[in-house]
């Protein structure tokens, strides 16, 4: 239902290292998996609770804070951009269980008058999803924002509840941002740049390119 920017420096200077045009394949993919690192330690400091526990150092008794949760994430991979993207979240969310799902614009169909693309969905493969999860949902890029949606309706469809839907990418366009909080109001959007507009094809401009291309040639 909101939409949040991911502001750590860090993962602004990745974006800017995957928006540059000097970038090639082998440094994208870096940078997605170091971008997805940095967007996974951000979704715990900014969603994430902590609780206080007693603990003994090799000198005292003290109290430690731990977050609570980890146990209960799970990631969902939009192929195939979100693959190098979601290498970097599992460092921060080691124990999370995964979903994967192919799902693609019909390019050829085009966008239609509302600004929309056709989805064919693929493979779907979903953990079970429980009242007490988080649900992220990972694709570097939320343009018309028609992916995210198909995919968002599928995970709402097969989850038990959830506590959380996120819905997480590098780069998105303010189309695809208002798209996504209109039609799936139970997820939060989450995104380290909004950028100017679409073009005529349902391209980010500036944007990065076809992060699918640039990953995997
Ligand atoms: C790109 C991107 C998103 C989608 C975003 O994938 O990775 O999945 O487009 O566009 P939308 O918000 O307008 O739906 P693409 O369909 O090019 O597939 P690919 O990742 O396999 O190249």
């Amino acid at each position: 239902e909101d939409a949040y920017l991911i502001t750590h420096a860090l993962a602004k200077d990745t974006l800017s290292t995957l928006r540059s045009i000097d970038t090639e394949q082998v440094a994208f993919r870096e940078g997605l998996i170091e971008l997805g690192r940095v967007c996974g330690y951000e979704i715990i400091d900014g969603a994430m609770e902590t609780e206080f526990v007693p603990l003994q150092t090799p000198l005292a008794d003290t109290t430690g804070e731990r977050v609570t949760g980890l146990d209960d994430v799970v990631i969902v991979t939009v192929l195939r951009a979100a693959t190098p993207f979601v290498e970097g979240l599992m460092k921060a969310f080691p124990q999370a269980r995964q979903g994967v799902i192919s799902a693609s614009r019909d390019e050829e169909a085009g966008m239609n008058d509302d600004g929309e693309f056709p989805i064919t969905v693929g493979y779907l493969k979903l953990p079970e999803i429980t009242a007490d999860d988080t649900v992220i949902v990972a694709d570097p890029m939320l343009a018309t924002g028609s992916t995210m949606c198909a995919v968002l309706d599928h995970v709402v469809d097969a989850a038990a509840g959830f506590e959380d839907l996120i819905a997480l990418s590098a780069v998105s366009a303010p189309e695809g941002v208002l798209r996504v909080s209109e039609s799936v109001p139970d997820a939060d959007v989450l995104t380290v740049a909004i950028d100017d507009r679409l073009d005529d094809d349902g391209f980010i401009v500036p944007g990065l390119g076809d992060a699918g291309d640039r990953a995997f040639g």
